[in-house]
């Protein structure tokens, strides 16, 4: 198993890729912490994991409280004795609203997807350094790279954030055995909070722009994410992997 005894938070685990990549990482072994607002969900995800034989907990998390963050990682620690991998995976689209110069949007976009990232990156850090490393996989976009219409672009400067944080934290924390790289998917099912870019029609078009012509599934984002949390990429930090279908060569 690849992330055999190893510790994870899973942020946003309890829906769409948060939640395949619990369940991929639970298969491989690991004892995860599905962590998220949607406490129902979040349970259904953990019985998923245990019934094929792995281990998980549920617990609350608001990624734009850092009390809940702290309360987190400690819960994971109560329950499991260390950390050694966060999934910073939580976040909310760009595409709900029609105005794409609404100022509230620009706040709440950031809050939850770009101070999310930060407040968990603190806390993970902080838990890591006390067992001699960790990695730390954190969700940005092909939004994180280029602009989009139909998208407000708070989405792609919190994306963009997220993928320059991403080095940051190789940077400042590598020397502590601490890794971090991010993962940018492009076409993938929709969001729960998808407005524009969950219709059909959009959707079609910017199939257009996928050289492999198909959508993403959540489980090619889950393998990404598993090889860079697992040891196997172990001298891989400060990276950006695309798992896009080649959206972003074009
Ligand atoms: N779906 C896509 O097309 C796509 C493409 C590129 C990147 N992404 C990114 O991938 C990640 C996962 O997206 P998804 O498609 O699985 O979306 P999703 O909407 O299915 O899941 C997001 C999860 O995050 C949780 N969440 C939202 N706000 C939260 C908060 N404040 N605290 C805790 N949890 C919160 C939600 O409850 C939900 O379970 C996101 O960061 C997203 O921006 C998605």
């Amino acid at each position: 198993m690849r992330l055999a005894d190893k510790v994870a938070i899973i942020s946003g685990a309890a829906s769409g890729m948060g939640a395949a990549t619990a369940r991929r990482f639970g298969r491989e072994g690991a004892r995860v912490v599905v962590a998220d607002l949607l406490e129902d969900d979040g349970r259904s995800v953990v019985a998923e994991i245990e019934k094929a034989g792995g281990t998980a907990m549920f617990q609350r998390l608001d990624v734009t409280e850092e009390a809940s963050w702290s309360a987190c990682v400690a819960a994971a620690v109560a329950a499991y004795g260390r950390l050694d991998i966060l999934v910073n995976n939580a976040g909310i689209s760009g595409s709900a609203t029609n105005d794409l110069l609404e100022s509230g949007m620009w706040d709440r976009v950031m809050t939850v997807n770009a101070n999310g990232v930060f407040y968990g990156t603190k806390y993970a850090v902080e838990q890591m350094r006390k067992n001699g490393g960790g990695s730390i996989v954190n969700l940005s976009s092909i939004s994180g790279v280029v602009g989009q219409s139909m998208v407000h672009m708070a989405y792609n400067a919190s994306k963009g954030a997220v993928r320059t944080m991403t080095k940051s934290t190789a940077v400042q924390f590598g020397a502590e055995g601490i890794r971090c790289n991010s993962v940018h998917p492009g076409l993938m099912p929709p969001m729960r909070t998808s407005g524009a870019t969950a219709d059909p029609t959009v959707r079609a078009k910017m199939l257009k722009s996928v050289p492999l012509g198909r959508t993403g599934e959540v489980d090619e984002v889950a393998n990404a994410i598993l090889f860079l949390a697992s040891d196997e990429a172990s001298y891989v930090t400060g990276a950006e992997l695309y798992v896009d279908g080649g959206y972003l060569a074009m």
